[in-house]
């Protein structure tokens, strides 16, 4: 049984913390006084993303949390980390994520999703920690044959080696749950996270051709790029384009401080889809972004891509039901606030 602590008295390693999802996870946790430590190799993240955390939590928050630069993969590392600070949870974001580069890449993926989450857990357990929540993803319910998707939707064979990684990694923590009843695991099925922190000084800065459709919408407001692709308007779909379940990064955040508090002091494996539960079709999107920064944006119709799927929307009742947790953004927020990002910094990070 995991020990119910105080969020004061709780240190929370949170690996991939200068990522997206991960930074404004660590503003959350901060705010809700969690002390927080990042590992984070900067593969794909920017060192100034601490600066940045720092501003907007301010200086006393800023005080409980700490920074190191290393890879998931370096037991030593990861020992070092365990041994100087007095880590009670996990939050394991660190991995890479682009489905097409998955393709290419599959040894580099398996190698690192899967290899990190070995090492860490290893590591985890030498330390006698044993409570973690997982970033897992919508990507584990494949082509959906009902909607909304429940915690109890069937899984089905991933289409990539990316999705092939979540799928894996949701088993090895179960198993862990079989072998040691001890262990405490949370999976969090994430649909498709977009926004940016309200203060602009956080977002999404995707390197070289955004492979998600916000990040290129953004990019195509400001002109870096000079249309958006809009593959497929023939879909069953109310406008024939694919529909998604956004959600703001900011509500993500804050369903990890409620999976962290919902966990608290339990055992057992548990499965959260953090959503919104309404779809937004590509060229509702358009048009919302467009309203948020004031002109029309161009785009393309052009064919369906491979492995693409109509619509897909979550049922998030469990995770109001269980952990009181609902997201409170909706897209004209969530286009704002990444417009808002995107135009106070054109370049993100400028890395
Ligand atoms: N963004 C999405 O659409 C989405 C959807 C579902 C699930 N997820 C998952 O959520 C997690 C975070 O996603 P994100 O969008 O913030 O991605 P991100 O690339 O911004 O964040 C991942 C972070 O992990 C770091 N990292 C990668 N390998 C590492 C290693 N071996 N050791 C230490 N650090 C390492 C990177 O530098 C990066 O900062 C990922 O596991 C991703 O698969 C993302």
């Amino acid at each position: 049984m995991s020990q119910k602590k105080d969020p004061k008295d709780t240190c929370v390693l949170v690996t991939g913390g200068a990522g997206f999802i991960g930074s404004h996870t660590v503003v959350e946790l901060l705010n809700n006084d969690y002390t927080v430590v990042i590992v984070d190799d900067l593969s794909n993240a920017s060192e100034k993303v601490i600066d940045r955390i720092d501003q907007i939590v301010g200086p006393d928050k800023a005080k409980n949390l700490t920074f190191y630069k290393a890879d998931c993969n370096d037991r030593n590392a990861m020992n070092r980390i365990f041994d100087e600070n007095p880590i009670e949870r996990v939050i394991h974001f660190a991995g890479f994520k682009a489905v097409g580069e998955s393709v290419q890449k599959p040894i580099e993926y398996y190698s690192n999703n899967l290899g990190n989450t070995l090492v860490l857990v290893d590591t985890m357990r030498k330390h006698g920690c044993k409570d973690i929540i997982f970033s897992s993803s919508a990507t584990v319910y494949g082509v959906p044959d009902k909607l909304p998707l429940t915690e109890k939707s069937p899984k089905k064979p991933a289409t990539n080696p990316y999705g092939w990684t979540k799928w894996m990694i949701e088993q090895i923590l179960t198993d862990l749950h079989t072998a040691d009843p001890e262990w405490n695991v949370v999976l969090l099925r994430y649909f498709n996270p977009i926004g940016a922190h309200p203060s602009g000084l956080m977002g999404e800065d995707p390197k070289g051709i955004p492979n998600n459709l916000l990040p290129y919408v953004a990019q195509t407001a400001i002109g870096l790029r000079p249309y958006v692709h809009v593959y497929g308007d023939d879909y069953d779909t109310p406008d024939g384009t694919g529909v998604r379940d956004y959600i703001h990064v900011c509500d993500l955040g804050t369903g990890h401080v409620a999976a962290l508090r919902w966990m608290n002091g339990r055992t057992g494996v548990e499965i959260f889809n953090l959503g919104t539960g309404r779809g937004t079709s590509v060229l509702e999107i358009i048009k919302a972004f467009s309203k948020a920064c004031g002109h029309d944006i161009p785009y393309k119709i052009e064919g369906r891509r491979a492995g693409d799927v109509a619509a897909n929307y979550a049922d998030c009742s469990k995770a109001k039901r269980e952990m009181g947790w609902t997201a409170r953004y909706n897209i004209d927020d969530m286009c704002r606030d990444s417009w808002n990002w995107q135009s106070k910094n054109p370049n993100g990070y400028g890395d």
